[in-house]
């Protein structure tokens, strides 16, 4: 049924504990992806996206990582409370994720056939020639020929071990598909085919999707919603038009601002002023407010409200 929830974040708090210093990661975030939606997270570096994604994959890395509060809940189920042995079972055919640099998903001493048959055959009840058959498809899908099942990873260039590690994710039959910036690490040229073939299976599969990227643009071409992160929290969130067409939050508004518009003359970017902060010693209040152009003496004392519906927007002011 279209509209149901696959994933609800609730209130996530990760935290990576060093002996000096918490670094709070991700800080009361939530999130949700509904059955067949693409929902775009959009943040700076640091801003606790790739340690979202690894908390709902239930791979933070521990220690220093811990889950320290809040609720994951796939298809209602709560994920932090889940066993060991049910969370393999969610990354086997639930819930898949696509990370930023294929290499680190690809194993070099095995043939890629071989890796995705073992994919096919741990998860999946199929004999040889159908899970053969099975990787063939998937693989002729993302456009990787099926003559290259016997080569190793280092015979593809960057694009294609990016095809080959959508073909793995998809392998599971994913209803929730995860990809950390699946882009940044290739080509300029590579890029938009690799994100095509994303927007194309979206499309023919309906897959629910969590695409992860600091570029608007890409998440404006691919997703229906879009989440706006910062330390660690969701600042604005809303359907693609309505966050593009009336920008609420300041930071989000910086982030418009930017982007290269094609029709200027100057390529110059007009970056946010500050930096984002420190994890380990967020600022009080409005955790923007240092960086922020309308703040008042309230934002640097309280949290901010979230305002809207459905559209919504964390800011003591209405904007
Ligand atoms: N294993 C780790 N140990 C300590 N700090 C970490 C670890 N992984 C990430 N961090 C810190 O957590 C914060 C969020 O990082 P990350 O989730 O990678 O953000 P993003 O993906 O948005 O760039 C950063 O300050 C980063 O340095
Ligand atoms: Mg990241």
């Amino acid at each position: 049924m279209t509209g149901d929830k696959i994933l609800e974040i609730k209130n996530l708090h990760v935290y990576y504990l060093t002996e000096e210093e918490t670094i709070r990661a991700v800080n009361g975030l939530n999130l949700e992806v509904s059955e067949g939606e693409s929902v775009g997270l959009v943040g700076e570096t640091g801003a606790g996206k790739t340690t979202a994604c690894l908390a709902v994959m239930q791979l933070v890395p521990d220690p220093p990582g811990v889950i320290a509060d809040g609720e994951i809940l796939y298809k209602g189920e709560n994920l932090i409370y889940a066993s060991e042995k049910r969370h393999r079972e969610i990354r086997g055919n639930g819930i898949s994720m696509i990370f930023q640099d294929p290499m680190t998903a690809l194993n070099p001493v095995m043939t890629i056939g071989q890796q995705l048959m073992e994919v096919v055959q741990t998860h999946q009840k199929l004999g040889r020639a159908q899970a053969k058959d099975k990787v063939i498809k998937i693989l002729e899908i993302v456009g990787v020929k099926g003559d290259r099942f016997n080569d190793y990873p280092h015979q593809f260039s960057g694009g294609m071990k990016q095809r080959v590690v959508i073909t793995m994710a998809l392998l599971c039959q994913p209803e929730l598909l995860i990809a950390d910036e699946p882009t940044t690490a290739l080509d300029v040229t590579i890029q938009a085919q690799v994100l095509e073939i994303i927007r194309k299976l979206q499309k023919d599969l309906g897959t629910s999707m969590l695409l992860i990227s600091h570029d608007l643009g890409v998440v404006a071409e691919i997703c229906t919603k879009v989440a706006i992160m910062y330390a660690g929290e969701i600042v604005e969130f809303g359907t693609v038009p309505e966050v593009f067409r009336s920008t609420r939050h300041p930071y989000t508004r910086g982030l418009f601002e930017s982007i290269p518009r094609l029709e200027s003359k100057s390529e110059k970017l007009t970056p946010i002023d500050g930096l984002p902060p420190n994890p380990a010693d967020l600022p009080c209040g409005c955790a923007f407010h240092p960086r922020c152009r309308h703040r008042k003496p309230v934002c640097e004392r309280e949290e901010p409200p979230m305002r809207g519906e459905g559209h919504i927007y964390k800011c003591h002011f209405e904007l």
